[in-house]
C-alpha cells in the first residue's frame, strides 16, 4: 500500500555500505531522507549518489540523516561505490541499503510495476524526528533528481514545524513567509514582531521568524 504523508515510516533492518542498519534506531531523533534509485552501475544513479555525497554537509547542518536504497546486493553496492568515488570526485559518505529481497522496496511502495516490474523508481521520503513521513516524491528512472530542491523543502518543513507559517512558491531560506490563515491579524502581529504585511485578508506575509 502507498505511504501517505503523516504515516509512520516503516521500520526495517538492512545491510548497508555502512554496516547493518535498524532504521528507526539509526534515525534516532534526527530527520531522515530515504531515497531509492533503480539500479547500481547506471549513469543517472551514479551522478545522483555523487551529488548527495557532496551535499552531505548541508544535510548534516539540518540534522538530516540520508540513506539510499536499491534492490541490488551489498556486494554490488560496495563495488559501485568505487566507481562513484572515481567518477564523481567524492566517496560515498552515507549508507546505501541493500534490498535484494525487495522487502523495503515493497514496504515503501518503491516498485511501480507499470513503470518497471522489478526495479525501484526514484522515490524520496523525508521523515520527521517522530518518524512520520513529511514528504514523498516519485521521479522516473530517466530523470535525475534536483537535490537542491530537496534541501529547500527540508528548510520549509523544519521552519513550518516550529512556526505558524507556510512558505510560498519558489521560496528560499531567508525570504518572507506566509502567516497561516488560522491566526487573526491581532494574533499574527503579536506572534511576529518583525511585522505582518496584509496583502489580502487571506494573504499575509512576515519576515522569516527564525532569522
Ligand atoms: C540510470 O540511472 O541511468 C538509469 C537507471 C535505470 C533506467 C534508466 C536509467
Amino acid at each position: 500500500m502507498a505511504i501517505r504523508l503523516g504515516d509512520i515510516a516503516p521500520d526495517f533492518t538492512a545491510q548497508s555500505t555502512a554496516g547493518e542498519i535498524r532504521f528507526h534506531e539509526w534515525l534516532g531523533s534526527s530527520w531522515g531522507v530515504l531515497f531509492s534509485h533503480p539500479k547500481d552501475f547506471t549513469p543517472v544513479c551514479t551522478t545522483e549518489l555523487g551529488r548527495v555525497a557532496k551535499l552531505k554537509p548541508e544535510f548534516d547542518k539540518r540534522n538530516v540523516k540520508v540513506a539510499g536504497l536499491s534492490v541490488d546486493s551489498l556486494e554490488d553496492h560496495n563495488k559501485w561505490a568505487c566507481d562513484i568515488e572515481e567518477t564523481q570526485g567524492t566517496a560515498l559518505n552515507f549508507p546505501l541499503l541493500a534490498d535484494p529481497d525487495r522487502k523495503i522496496a515493497l514496504a515503501y511502495d518503491m516498485i511501480h510495476p507499470n513503470a518497471d516490474a522489478t526495479l525501484t523508481v526514484r522515490s524520496v521520503f523525508v521523515i520527521g524526528p517522530e518518524k512520520k513521513v513529511k514528504l514523498t516524491l516519485t521521479y522516473p528512472a530517466s530523470t535525475g533528481r534536483n537535490f537542491d530542491e530537496l534541501l529547500r523543502v527540508i528548510d520549509s518543513l523544519q521552519l513550518t514545524a516550529d512556526h505558524l507559517v507556510a512558505t510560498p512558491a519558489d521560496w528560499q531560506d531567508g525570504q518572507d513567509v506566509i502567516v497561516v490563515p488560522s491566526l487573526s491579524n491581532e494574533e499574527a502581529t503579536a506572534k511576529f514582531p518583525k511585522g505582518v504585511t496584509v496583502i489580502k485578508p487571506y494573504l499575509r506575509t512576515t519576515p522569516q521568524p527564525n532569522r
